[in-house]
């Protein structure tokens, strides 16, 4: 379902450019739950960036779903983005000024989704993540924990294929973290691709798969 071949990413160019990544090769298929492993600045956001269709590749071939993807412009890869990725970050992302339902409402527009339909699905969403009561709550009321779960049921908005979560848990307590890590896994349980960047060894153990990263390229790939 996904196919990297070779692929790397240059950061600058000439001279002051940095390779990021160094020529990654790997596949995932459709429903795997691949946990993200390595030091800090060793390219696992770049990595997801990639993965999410947030950035292109330097070089490389990179196919989603059989298509290939990584040389797509701006316009057609949001367009994609949209509707294939959920995207999960450390720092939640969310919209300050917007309530909780109004976040997870706002993907959908782009989607073309009429205004009754989007805040009974952003409700559904809420609603099995456990925030029902607070959906009108902005994130400045809402603990971290809530902040990621809203942002967990904004990912889901427009029901993609892959979830993509970049340190999730980096920012939370012991307690939200097994919550939020819980949520991932039943999306994995229900059948979504998973990618969960994470420095936490107890995490990666439990993991299917991890691909480990060290200066841009992995340096293992271990399936249990
Ligand atoms: N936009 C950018 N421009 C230049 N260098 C970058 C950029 N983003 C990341 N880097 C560099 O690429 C390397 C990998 O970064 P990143 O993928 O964020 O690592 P990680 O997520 O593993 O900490 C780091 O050395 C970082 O400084
Ligand atoms: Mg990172």
């Amino acid at each position: 379902m996904i196919r990297f071949e070779d692929v790397a990413k240059i950061y600058g160019t000439g001279a002051t450019g940095f390779e990021a990544l160094g020529g990654v090769s790997f596949q995932v298929r459709a429903g795997e739950f691949v946990a993200v492993v390595g030091p800090s600045g060793c390219g696992k956001s770049t990595l997801l960036n990639i993965l999410g269709l947030l950035d292109q590749p330097s070089r490389g071939l990179y196919a989603l779903g059989g298509r290939e993807v990584g040389t797509l412009g701006d316009g057609e890869r949001s367009q994609l983005r949209r509707v294939k990725i959920g995207f999960v970050f450390q720092s939640f992302n969310l919209l300050p000024r917007f309530s909780a339902l109004e976040n997870v409402a706002l993907p959908m527009s782009y989607a073309g989704m009429g205004m009754e339909e989007r805040r009974a699905r952003a409700a559904g969403l809420l609603d099995r993540v456990g925030l029902k009561s607070k959906s009108l709550q902005t994130p400045l009321e809402l603990s971290g924990g809530e902040r990621q779960r809203v942002s967990i049921a904004r990912a889901l908005a427009n029901s993609p294929d892959v979830i993509l979560a970049d340190e999730p848990t980096g920012n939370l307590d012991s307690r939200s973290s097994a919550e939020i890590l819980g949520l991932i896994r039943e999306l994995h349980a229900q059948g979504k691709t998973v990618f969960l960047v994470t420095h936490d060894p107890g995490i990666a153990s439990s993991a299917e798969r991890v691909l480990s990263i060290k200066d841009g390229r992995i340096i293992e790939d271990r399936r249990r």
